[in-house]
């Protein structure tokens, strides 16, 4: 599965009657293999985040609970995702500066990454991110 570049996904959902799982696996459903699970919860009085951009990690962020907005520039143009579905994940696979908005006060955002967490990965400065990769 690859995926040049950043879009929505359906998650390859099991449903029966007790209710839904979702299984994630590097290979299959991901282009990346998974080195690092993180999540965002309890986001305190609509507080925005992200403002960065990654220069080599791989991710896909899948709302687990309530909703969030995430908007994705890929250097050419920004789109925002609204998530609001465990089935559903954004998958970022390319340099793109993000930010999440608008959670919710239930959100849980988890995010799947191709890395660990490397302060050298990113670009903090919008401008730079721009000057590098826009086009
Ligand atoms: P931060 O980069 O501010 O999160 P956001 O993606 O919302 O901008 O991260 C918040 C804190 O968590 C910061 O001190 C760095 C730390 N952190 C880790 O230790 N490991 C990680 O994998 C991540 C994503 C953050």
């Amino acid at each position: 599965m690859y995926k040049s570049k950043n879009s929505l996904i359906k998650l390859n959902t099991h449903k029966d009657n007790r209710g839904g799982l979702v299984a994630i696996e590097s290979g299959k459903d991901l282009p990346f293999d998974i080195a690092r699970v993180y999540y965002i919860f309890e986001n305190k009085g609509n507080e925005a985040r992200g403002f960065h951009a990654h220069k080599n990690l791989q991710q896909l962020m899948i709302c687990v609970a309530g909703h969030c907005d995430i908007q994705l520039d890929d250097g050419n143009e920004r789109l925002t995702y609204h998530l609001n579905s465990p089935e559903v994940g954004v998958l970022i696979t390319k340099p793109t500066w993000r930010e999440m908005h608008n959670f919710s006060k239930n959100c849980v955002l988890v995010v799947i990454a191709s890395d660990v967490y490397k302060a050298a990965d990113y670009i903090h400065d919008y401008d730079e991110f721009k000057k590098v990769y826009g086009s």
